[in-house]
């Protein structure tokens, strides 16, 4: 559903992605390239598309990266405004902070968008759902195959949320919280200010007890956390495959992205949705499957790359093998070495013989 041109929201990008180091430890989460572009842009550019007209970003680790990056966001036809927290305040707290910053009356829908989330779901179709149903808040609930491995949101037959479960083992049903939330503008103002406050543990609870309407917005569209390698590198591969469909992707859909001045001579065997980074080199006879080579990255001839993330200026040699694991920029991964099941590299490390780290022990 095409949305309403007008709509405000708000990004959470202050979180430290320590899940995903050591690639975040010099780049924010939301800004890690991702099918040949930050990761933020195509959630920026899906907003769009739905009616998004301007954006504030909740920034709190390495704040100013955001606003080098996307600067005024008029590239991407919208109006983005930055609002930092000196220290973490949650992510309740972060809306309620980044609020200062909106312009929308109070009666007004705001959208709320996690930073590290990969959505199909029609947002537009979201939003007149919580105006139609003069909602506090709606939120995406995305249903998934495993629920224990979250916490559950139980909704009656209306669709009113009825609760927000923990972890367990039994849960009541398949739906989870997605990380996309559309509130009344002033329900944000309740939130108390310059406090550390989560809205999922305290903020949702606090207005289902207090008896406000807490609708949910189910679907099973494409939905993704990259909040870990493994998931990172799923989601790039996703982009890149067209699995799901990103305006900002920078090229057509297909096997292989290879940015401007990647080499990939046609006896190298590259595909399953891998993008290869500028200037990046994959020498004749190497095979790299479902990955993401960082820019000016070199895969040696004979090496073997799948399922992985290959970091800025990084290098496999020869007869090397890496599955399922991260290499941090600049690291070298020497001739017979094997990384594989979620091993990661330090960026600037050099593994001259078999030396392996994974990720059990980090
Ligand atoms: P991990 O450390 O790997 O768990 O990642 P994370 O720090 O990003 O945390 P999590 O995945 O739980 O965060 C969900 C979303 O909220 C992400 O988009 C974060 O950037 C954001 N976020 C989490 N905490 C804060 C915060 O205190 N302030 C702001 N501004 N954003 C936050």
């Amino acid at each position: 559903m095409e949305g309403r041109g007008d709509l405000e929201a708000i990004l959470l990008v202050g979180g430290k992605g320590t899940r995903l180091r050591p690639l975040t430890l010099s780049v924010p989460k939301p800004l890690l390239p991702t099918a040949g572009v930050p990761f933020l842009a195509h959630q920026l550019a899906r907003a769009r598309a739905y009616g998004v007209r301007r954006i504030v970003f909740a920034t709190s680790y390495r704040a100013s990266m955001f606003a080098e990056a996307f600067g005024d966001g008029s590239s991407f036809g919208l109006e983005l405004a930055y609002m930092t927290e000196e220290t973490p305040l949650g992510t309740g707290g972060a809306i309620r902070n980044a609020a200062e910053a909106l312009t929308s009356p109070p009666g007004a829908p705001v959208l709320i968008l996690n930073g590290d989330i990969l959505s199909g779901h029609d947002i537009g179709a979201q939003v007149e759902r919580h105006v139609t149903a003069g909602a506090a808040v709606t939120l995406h609930l995305t249903e998934v195959d495993d629920p224990s491995r979250f916490g559950c949101v139980p909704t009656d037959e209306s669709g009113r949320v009825t609760a927000f479960l923990e972890k367990t083992p039994n849960p009541v049903t398949n739906r989870i919280n997605a990380g996309c939330y559309v509130f009344t503008r002033s329900v944000i103002d309740t939130i108390p200010a310059g406090e550390v406050v989560s809205v999922e543990r305290e903020t949702f609870p606090g207005l289902i007890e207090a008896g406000e309407q807490v609708l949910g917005y189910a679907d099973r569209s494409y939905w993704l956390d990259v909040g870990t390698p493994a998931a990172f590198v799923q989601g790039s591969r996703d982009l890149v495959l067209g699995t799901l469909s990103s305006p900002a992707l920078p090229g057509p859909p297909g096997e292989v992205l290879a940015l401007p001045g990647a080499m990939i001579p046609s006896d190298a065997k590259v595909g399953g949705g891998t993008v290869v980074g500028a200037g990046a080199v994959v020498e004749s006879g190497a095979q790299v499957s479902g990955s993401v080579i960082g820019a000016g990255a070199v895969i040696r001839a004979g090496a073997v790359v799948s399922d992985s993330v290959v970091g800025t200026g990084a290098r496999i040699e020869s007869g090397a093998v890496v599955r399922d694991s991260v290499v941090g920029d600049e690291a070298v991964v020497g001739p017979g070495n094997e990384l594989r099941a979620g091993a990661r590299l330090w960026p600037g490390v050099h593994l001259p013989a078999c030396a392996v780290r994974f990720s059990s022990d980090v």
